[in-house]
């Protein structure tokens, strides 16, 4: 099949990257050009401009920072509906508020085409191996004709309704994801004075209710960013989670109600970023947030807790657990 992608972001870039492993002609555009070069060099075609994107693919899939973005590139004199798009399909899976995808879609649907609104759950890495969640609003044809794709791209595709429900769902899947990050920092922070060692405590959160998806996903990478380690580039970083806090903020506010985690970790992100630190990773997040607490990541200069002093090996009795200590000697 002849798809174009709309924007080689890190998602759009990775996404493009399976489709092409996946047999398929892919096609990309981007704002700034020379981002989509790699992609040439792994066997896409480049267009020059959004219009002749669409006139040269089937089915366009554009993932975009922001509802400007999708305008500029959707509706702009040369974007993605200025040329004839009748019969085409376009799959819209940018993070953004349900109105602008239904917006979309009617623009879309007056021209004769027809749009399936598919946010992702997952990272760059799920994306390449097409183990992203898919949050589908559509109408069921329109998911019909998207759904050998979605397939190849996700590894569950959860239809949450019409055009809007995805968005939806996807700021609603985030919400927690992204105050996890804080709120874990928050308990390495607690833990600090304990002296304990890092990756074991990572690791027994991971087993706790104090643990979630992400922590069990990139446990081994927050523990290196909690001992001070790099850990490659950022696929979702703090300045996309404030972009997300902001879009769920105006969502709920539109509907007549407050989301105070999310406003409270909004304010903390705000002084992050203005602190230079937009740029870091989810998993380096926790390390942040220790650090913000006035606390060392360095180990050795932990003080230790008197509440909980180091425990004496019981004579002739068998260890029943684990430490994060390390076994007694
Ligand atoms: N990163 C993740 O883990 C992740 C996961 C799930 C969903 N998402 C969502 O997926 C979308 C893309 O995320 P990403 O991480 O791939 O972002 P990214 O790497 O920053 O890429 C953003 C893309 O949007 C384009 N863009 C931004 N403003 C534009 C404008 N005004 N006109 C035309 N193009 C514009 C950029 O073009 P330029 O290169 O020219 O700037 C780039 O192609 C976002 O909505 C994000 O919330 C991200």
């Amino acid at each position: 099949m002849k798809i174009g992608i709309a924007g080689t972001g890190r998602m759009g870039s990775a996404i493009a990257q399976r489709l092409i492993d996946c047999g398929h002609s892919v096609t990309v555009w981007n704002r700034t050009l020379g981002k989509a070069g790699p992609l040439r060099a792994r066997g896409a075609q480049v267009a020059t401009t959004a219009a002749e994107l669409t006139a040269r693919t089937e089915t366009v899939i554009s993932i975009l920072t922001d509802a400007a973005a999708i305008d500029s590139v959707y509706r702009s004199p040369s974007g993605l509906l200025s040329v004839e798009v009748k019969g085409r399909l376009f799959i819209e899976m940018s993070t953004v508020r349900p109105e602008a995808e239904r917006s979309l879609a009617a623009t879309i649907e007056t021209q004769g085409a027809q749009m399936v609104e598919c946010p992702v759950g997952g990272t760059v890495g799920p994306a390449r191996e097409g183990k992203l969640v898919g949050l589908v609003g559509a109408d069921d044809g329109a998911l019909r004709r998207a759904w050998p794709l979605l397939q190849q791209l996700c590894r569950r595709v959860e239809h949450s309704g019409a055009v809007g429900a995805g968005a939806t769902m996807k700021l609603a899947v985030n919400l927690p994801l992204i105050v996890f990050w804080e709120a874990f920092g928050e308990a390495m922070a607690l833990t600090r004075p304990l002296g304990l060692d890092i990756a074991g405590l990572v690791d027994l959160f991971t087993e706790t209710s104090g643990g979630t998806n992400v922590l069990k996903n990139r446990a081994a990478s927050v523990a290196r960013a909690l001992t001070g380690e790099d850990t490659g580039p950022a696929t979702f970083d703090l300045d996309s989670m404030r972009k997300d806090l902001r879009t769920m903020l105006e969502e709920a506010r539109s509907r007549g109600f407050e989301l105070p985690a999310a406003a409270s970790v909004l304010a903390a992100f705000d002084d992050a970023a203005a602190a230079g630190h937009g740029g870091i990773d989810g998993v380096h997040i926790p390390a942040y947030v220790v650090k913000r607490s006035g606390l060392s990541l360095d180990l050795s200069s932990a003080p230790r807790s008197p509440a909980c002093p180091p425990v004496a090996p019981r004579l002739g009795a068998e260890p029943d657990r684990t430490s994060l200590r390390g076994e007694p000697s």
